[in-house]
């Protein structure tokens, strides 16, 4: 279409740390970009770092000030990509695109952080207006620049038109090792290995993946963040000492971004204060809600994922700060023999495997989740496909995503991770580790909540028989709920009159 001649590719709206990356790595793969911010500071600075980073050559990134000359320059039919806060502002957008002239084939790409349900939603009110698409990222802004891990959904039409340029700004992994594809230059492009970007499913399904992503995220965090706990306190080792051993498990099956960053963040040193920086950092996590939303997700799916709703209590509990120097002067500490140094690395060993036992505990609530939730929606996801994504870009990766992703190309319709046979043969290997770390860290009386609640959950998964016989006979007593019984067929409902004397058995 002539019309179309020197028009933009992509329109861009929202130039915040995200965005204005997201937009560079679009210019990096050889699409030009309209890019328009209420701020239009912002948008000057996009416009000056492409400059910068093309020797100032043929610009990538053409500037707007407004929603009707972002369409403008834009080639029809219309694409365009939304970095804005998730919440209202996304809708506030919309209305401004409906606003502007929006065409009803035009294509519009969410990718914030927004609650699932709400991307539904905006699929279905904007079907007359516009289709509605979205693609969660993860990656931060390194990611958004260099490659990010992308889980989009919607529209099956509206991903053939994305999916190239998707495949184009992912990370890359390499197809024959499952290893990361390094790209961390302006201009670089990789064109090879498979993209961490694959269609997730219908509208919400790509959010619901991502809001999960992040219940992972919390989780890990929260494991090694128990574990740093555990080495300052329990074995009053400095942060370099700490980082050192870090750096060490970085290099087997805890390999992860997370780990890495990690050993980064205990080695920095305040310039001024020529102090490790995370002694001067308070102790109150900040959230977002995305780790709230797993939990809670998890609770009305009715699929356990202790480890994760525990990172958020742990969050929560951090963030009463005050109480907790009132308290900490009012209760008392167990008593506690130092451990001496052949102790010492005995116990730091268990302590590794308790993270990487946890640590499976922690996928294998996620992914169950995802299937509990897969199954109520039939979004039929694929896990060895989610798990693919996630190798490389996004802010769990980790060398462990290739396992779980070998787990679910065995067997796709895997109930749980913990049953497959490496997994299962992991857990046997480490457990021994993992209840010794988890019992010393109870006695020095170090909270280890995510690695002691991962550690009940595969109790819990692991045992055919639970006190749930009891409960159902606590709820019997005191509210006639019926129960079920071993010795009669499934579905049969059993109540006994239980303060009456002879106690007659009323099968309903
Ligand atoms: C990612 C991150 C990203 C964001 C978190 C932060 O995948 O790139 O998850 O989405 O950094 O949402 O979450 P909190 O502020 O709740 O820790």
């Amino acid at each position: 279409m002539s019309e179309n001649l020197n028009k933009c590719d992509i329109g861009f709206v929202g130039l915040g740390v995200m965005g204005k990356n997201l937009v560079l790595n679009l210019a990096d793969n050889g699409y030009k970009i309209a890019a328009f911010d209420l701020d239009l500071e912002k948008v000057s600075a996009v416009i000056e770092q492409d400059k910068n980073e093309t020797n100032n050559g043929e610009p990538r990134v053409v500037g707007c000030s407004s929603y009707t000359e972002l369409l403008a320059q834009l080639k029809a039919p219309h694409l365009i990509v939304l970095s804005v806060p998730a919440g209202d502002i996304v809708d506030q957008v919309c209305q401004n695109l409906i606003g502007a002239g929006i065409q009803r084939d035009d294509i519009v790409i969410d990718t914030g952080n927004s609650l699932w349900t709400d991307t539904v939603e905006r699929e279905a009110k904007y079907k007359d207006d516009f289709l509605f698409f979205s693609s969660a990222v993860s990656g931060g802004e390194v990611g958004a620049r260099f490659g990010p891990a992308l889980m989009p959904s919607g529209s099956p039409y509206a991903w053939t038109r994305v999916k190239p340029i998707w495949s184009a700004i992912a990370a890359k992994v390499d197809a024959a090792t499952g290893k990361p594809l390094e790209r961390s230059q302006p201009g670089q492009v990789i064109e090879n290995g498979d993209p961490c970007a694959d269609y997730i499913g219908p509208a919400g399904a790509g959010h619901y993946v991502k809001m999960v992503h992040n219940g992972i995220e919390y989780a890990d965090m929260q494991l090694i963040c128990e574990a740093y706990h555990v080495l300052r306190e329990g074995l009053q080792l400095g942060c370099d000492e700490i980082a050192n051993i870090f750096e060490g498990w970085n290099q087997g099956v805890l390999d992860s971004y997370l780990m890495e960053i990690s050993v980064e963040v205990l080695r920095h040193k305040d310039v001024e204060t020529q102090t490790h920086l995370v002694d001067l950092i308070l102790d109150k996590a900040g959230q977002k809600g995305t780790g709230l939303w797993t939990a809670v997700s998890s609770l009305e799916v009715g699929c356990p994922s202790p480890t994760i709703s525990q990172a958020v209590y742990a969050r929560s509990i951090s963030s009463f700060k005050e109480l907790r120097k009132h308290t900490s002067t009012v209760l008392s500490a167990p008593e506690f023999t130092p451990l001496c140094e052949s102790e010492k690395e005995l116990f730091i060993e268990q302590l590794h495997d308790a993270l990487y036992c946890s640590k499976i505990c922690t996928y294998a609530q996620g992914f169950q989740l995802m299937k509990l939730a897969s199954v109520e929606h039939n979004w039929q996801l694929n896990f060895a496909s989610i798990a693919k994504i996630w190798r490389a870009g996004c802010i769990i990766r980790a060398a462990f995503l290739q396992s779980i992703t070998d787990a679910f190309e065995r067997e796709q319709q895997l109930d749980n991770l913990l049953v497959d046979s490496f997994f299962s043969e992991q857990l046997s290997s480490y457990q021994q580790n993992w209840r010794k770390a988890v019992a010393q860290c109870t006695l020095m009386g170090i909270p280890i909540g995510a690695i002691s609640a991962s550690l009940s959950y595969y109790d819990s998964m692991r045992c055919a028989t639970l006190p749930a016989n009891l409960l159902q006979g606590q709820r019997d007593y005191f509210g006639a709920h019926t129960f079920e019984r071993i010795d009669q067929p499934a579905g049969h409902k059993f109540h006994v009159e239980w303060t009456s004397a002879d106690r007659p058995i009323i099968k309903l």
